[in-house]
């Protein structure tokens, strides 16, 4: 098998990392042209219990990935973190607004914000609203959770004339989807993985739709997108499919043959998917059986 350094990464289309984001030295700095990644949502009751001692460790974990993604990013570009704040223990943490003060703080621009809203009646960890229909008086309001956000921060200010006009073209944006779909708004209704998907079980993944969107919106053909909390490999395949390059990260070894089923990554060609594995054993265990969508 080769090893990287015998690899230009200009040959090698799409790269898992099998490590701790925390680190990201295999990447380059300024090498990267779009993130887009769905970090833990702190210790989320059925994806993430009790895997941060608290809420300063997981912010402390959350400053050095930013740190990191800002590195690896390049000027002008896209980083899209999809978050949403976390009921634990009867204590709801603001992490939204706490990740969106981390990232300005790194260094990135906050650009904007997509809600994302799941077809209504889909629930799962959320379902709180029961609590007054069996207490049907003041006081016992909660409020099912639909919506999760999509933070859109950038890094600096992007040069459209640092891209050609072929590749401009080849990149052009269908409009007719772009209206038809919403894009154009803030709100995006998106059908979330259903809690039965044979592939994602236990993987907190997104639709592949989120990420599809955003490498449209912000990334060229042939450009690198990262993920650096990979999960199932979602992001990766949705730039596969569309023409791009891909590098996921992911802490928990047994997910690479997830993200190789996902993908199409069948067979142990190194120049379709080329495997980094760190050897770590300090791996987030995910126990449920459920998604978190
Ligand atoms: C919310 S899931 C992402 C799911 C992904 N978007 C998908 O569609 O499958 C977060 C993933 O990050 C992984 N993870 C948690 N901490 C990590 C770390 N420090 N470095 C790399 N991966 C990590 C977890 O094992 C989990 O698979």
């Amino acid at each position: 098998m080769e090893t990287q350094s015998q690899m230009s990464s200009a040959d090698i289309a799409h790269r898992l990392i099998v490590g701790d984001c925390e680190k990201m030295h295999e990447i380059e700095d300024e090498s990267v042209n779009l993130i887009i990644t769905s970090p833990p949502y702190f210790n989320a009751p059925f994806d993430y219990s009790g895997v941060y001692s608290d809420y300063k460790h997981y912010l402390s974990v959350m400053t050095k990935i930013a740190h990191e993604m800002y590195r690896v990013l390049q000027y002008g570009r896209i980083l899209v973190l999809n978050i949403d704040d976390m009921l634990v223990d009867g204590v709801k943490y603001p992490i939204t607004a706490d990740l969106t003060h981390i990232m300005t703080s790194v260094g990135f621009r906050y650009r904007d914000k997509i809600t994302w809203k799941k077809p209504d009646g889909y629930l799962r960890i959320s379902k709180r609203s029961g609590v007054l229909l069996q207490n049907p008086y003041p006081m016992y309001f909660y409020p099912d959770n639909l919506l999760e956000s999509l933070l859109i921060f950038q890094k600096d200010k992007f040069d459209y004339s640092s891209i050609t006009k072929d590749i401009k073209e080849v990149s052009r944006i269908d409009t007719d989807s772009f209206k038809s779909e919403k894009w154009y708004s803030s709100l995006w209704e998106i059908t979330n993985v259903l809690p039965n998907a044979k592939l994602e079980k236990g993987i907190a993944a997104f639709p592949e739709e989120i990420p599809k969107r955003f490498i449209i919106l912000f990334s060229y053909k042939g450009e690198t997108i990262l993920d650096p909390f990979v999960g199932s490999g979602t992001t990766m395949k949705a730039a596969k499919d569309l023409g791009r390059k891909s590098i996921g990260i992911e802490i928990n070894p047994d997910l690479e043959g997830i993200v190789r089923q996902k993908c199409g990554f069948i067979g142990s060609n190194e120049f379709d998917l080329h495997v980094i594995r760190r050897g770590e054993d300090n791996y987030v265990r995910n126990n449920s059986n459920n998604n978190r969508n």
